[in-house]
């Protein structure tokens, strides 16, 4: 009978135990989930009108995804104290199809011991330009003080996405007396990378540009090429950090397993105590 109970309780634990550890999991806080509609019919699309002028290039200043905030002093030069907002970075086809989207927050990082200093990218003063091919994707970022251009490179081969080469250009005093003009380019890499037709998804990223320079792109989703025909990132690829961490459910599950021991031999000791006590009377 009591071993019944202890059985019960055992197996209770063990459900518990369960059930918390995939809670753990679902709860796991994720910045790449989809939208819940994502793979529905497009519903709510609006159908673009079609213009007869054809336009060679694809040119499209973008109104972003920021919340504004409201800056108690309204300087001329915002960039130095502003808040890292996240921009929402779209290129058109000829034909009008969107071959990349890019939605994320962008700073230049200065970090040599001669001087420090952040640029942080303003989404509102940014003119969204480049060029859409086949398999290569230029997406240029340019505002007052520079350009920031990711060159996105389309594998069928290897059922790969990735960013080839990323430069930038800034013209942004970050120290007294520097001269305040800052450029680098990286070519032959392979950063952002995702499968063919799935998105590049990261919560925060600090890519080495070369002398001291950093580009920190934080809260992204990007994806170039194969977007699906209601303009939705497809599946998200997240970012080695990002990627859950099992070692929290499994940490559990250990505690609760030697919770059960703990209890059995309890129970155990306890009964021979009992049957010893009978014994004695
Ligand atoms: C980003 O811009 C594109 C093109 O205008 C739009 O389809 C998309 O819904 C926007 N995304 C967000 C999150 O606002
Ligand atoms: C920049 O920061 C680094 C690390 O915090 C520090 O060693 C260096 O002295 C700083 N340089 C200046 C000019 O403040
Ligand atoms: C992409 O843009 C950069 C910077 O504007 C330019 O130097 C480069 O030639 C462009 N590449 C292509 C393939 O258009
Ligand atoms: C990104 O990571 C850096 C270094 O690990 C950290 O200092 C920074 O606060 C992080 N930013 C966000 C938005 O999580
Ligand atoms: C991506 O788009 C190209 C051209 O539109 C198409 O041929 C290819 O099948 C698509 N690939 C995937 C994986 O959807």
């Amino acid at each position: 009978m009591k071993t019944a109970v202890v059985f019960a309780f055992i197996g209770l634990c063990v459900l518990s135990a369960l059930s918390l550890a995939e809670d753990l999991k679902k709860s796991k806080p994720s910045a790449t989930v989809s939208p819940a509609g994502e793979f529905s019919a497009p519903t709510t699309t609006t159908p673009k009108p079609t213009t007869t002028t054809p336009k060679p290039t694809t040119t499209i200043p973008k109104p972003t995804t920021t919340t504004p905030k409201p800056t108690t002093t309204p300087s001329p030069t915002p960039t130095a104290a502003a808040n890292v907002s996240v921009g929402n970075y779209t290129l058109l086809d000829d034909k009008k199809v969107m071959c990349v989207m890019a939605q994320m927050a962008l700073q230049i990082r200065l970090a040599t011991p001669k001087a420090n200093g952040t640029f942080i990218v303003q989404p509102n003063m940014v003119k969204t330009k480049g060029t859409c091919q086949d398999t290569k994707v230029n997406l240029t970022l340019a505002f007052k003080e520079g350009f920031i251009t990711f060159t996105f490179n389309k594998s069928v081969a290897n059922n790969t996405v990735y960013v080839d080469t990323l430069s930038f250009s800034l013209s942004y005093p970050f120290s007294k007396g520097g001269n305040g003009e800052y450029s680098a380019n990286n070519k032959s890499m392979q950063l952002f990378p995702t499968k063919i037709g799935h998105s590049y998804s990261c919560k925060n990223q600090s890519l080495y540009m070369g002398n001291g320079l950093y580009l920190e792109v934080t809260q992204d989703r990007m994806q170039a090429f194969n977007l699906t025909k209601s303009n939705e990132f497809g599946l998200p690829d997240p970012c080695p950090a990002d990627l859950p961490n099992y070692s929290v459910a499994i940490g559990v599950g250990v505690t609760l397993l030697v919770l059960i021991v703990v209890v059995v031999v309890v129970y155990l000791l306890s009964r021979r105590k009992r049957a010893d006590g009978y014994q004695s009377l």
